[in-house]
């Protein structure tokens, strides 16, 4: 018997496309988990990998947070975090991502003792072995944990001192709600100052007033997830008319309970607002599904078109930080593509 390739989902994977919301962590896999934890003798809650699949049921953030941090213990070495990044950047090539910006959580790290630099070498090694291979491109944003502390982020971007030459930005990730982003508005405006790009997650679980102080207080480049902006029409009207980038996660958002099931996930409704809405898969190990089926299962569920899958792919080449000559050279490719598909189709 073969197989029937389903052609939504060769599309989908085959689709020019930006991963800008991706935080490496949310990459580690059950099995490189147990392999980690035996090779750095870790302890870890599960004695199997299908008891910790079994483990990774949310309901809410935080619950998933515990585990996601829980897991991230077994990253010890460069050299884990390179093989960590190595397999992520092979199934990124995979799902048709031709560019990758990631998010890695300096603290998560250094506060159990792993140095920055051995994270941030051995992301980088990782980041240059998948351009050579894969030709595609690939930027790293440090994000603060907004449940520590500004001094605790101030700290990190001390550390980051001698690697900013490698960092396009930096985000802020963890618990949302009671850490808004007017907490940390002296250290982004240092990072800035530093010549790196803003990105806040705000709007995943926190109200909309957070994507306006991201906006206002902060002044990001682009704003993670952003989802409860719908439920503010004057905050909407704005982010469409300044174009703000809005990374959006759908099988993060169901899994992390914020969307009860695709069927309803709002990106269409993003799209017809005209807000700059883009499709990413936030921590696929966790959450059911690298980019690629991110898009296909969206897809299906909400019934996209294939215009409505470029555009989502346009704007995550027009969100990223590359410079305008490589956005220009990438929407070409995407133009490219799109055009060869709506040819195959019409035969
Ligand atoms: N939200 C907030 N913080 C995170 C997430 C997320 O989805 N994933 C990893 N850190
Ligand atoms: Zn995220």
């Amino acid at each position: 018997m073969t197989d029937t390739p389903d052609p939504l989902a060769s599309f989908c994977t085959a689709l020019p496309k930006a991963e800008l919301h991706l935080h490496i962590e949310g990459s580690l896999e059950p099995e490189m988990m147990v392999a980690l934890a035996r090779r750095n003798r870790v302890a870890i809650p599960f004695r199997s990998v299908e008891e910790a699949r079994a483990a990774y049921r949310f309901t809410d953030l935080q619950s998933f947070l515990d585990i996601y941090y829980a897991g991230a213990d077994v990253l010890r070495t460069a050299e884990d975090f390179h093989d960590l990044a190595a397999a992520y950047f092979d199934r990124a090539a995979a799902d048709g991502v031709t560019h990758a910006e990631i998010f890695f959580d300096p603290q998560t790290h250094t506060h159990r003792g792993v140095p920055f630099d051995a994270v941030v070498s051995g992301l980088l090694a990782a980041a240059g072995a998948a351009e050579a291979k894969h030709g595609m491109s690939v930027f790293l944003i440090m994000s603060y944990l907004r449940h520590l502390d500004e001094e605790d982020a101030f700290a990190t971007l001390r550390m980051a001192e001698p690697w900013l030459g490698d960092l396009v930005g930096v985000g802020l990730d963890s618990s949302e709600v009671g850490n808004p982003p007017s907490k940390f508005a002296r250290v982004f405006a240092a990072s800035r100052d530093a010549g790196l790009k803003l990105c806040c997650h705000a709007g995943e679980e926190g109200p909309p007033d957070y994507v306006r102080q991201a906006l206002d207080l902060i002044g990001i480049d682009r704003l993670d997830h952003g989802n409860r902006s719908l439920e503010d029409p004057v905050l909407v009207a704005r982010l469409a008319r300044e174009a703000v980038t809005l990374t959006v996660c759908p099988l993060s958002n169901v899994s992390l309970r914020n969307v009860d099931t695709l069927a309803v996930h709002p990106i269409n409704r993003m799209l017809d607002l005209g807000l700059r809405a883009t499709i990413h898969s936030d921590d696929p190990a966790y959450f059911g599904g690298y980019i690629a089926e991110n898009f296909r299962a969206t897809a299906q569920a909400r019934g996209l078109s294939h215009g409505q899958l470029v555009t989502l792919a346009r704007n995550s080449f027009l969100g990223s930080f590359l410079p305008d000559a490589a956005i220009a050279r990438h929407l070409a490719a995407l133009d490219a593509f799109a055009a060869g598909a709506a040819a195959a189709t019409a035969t």
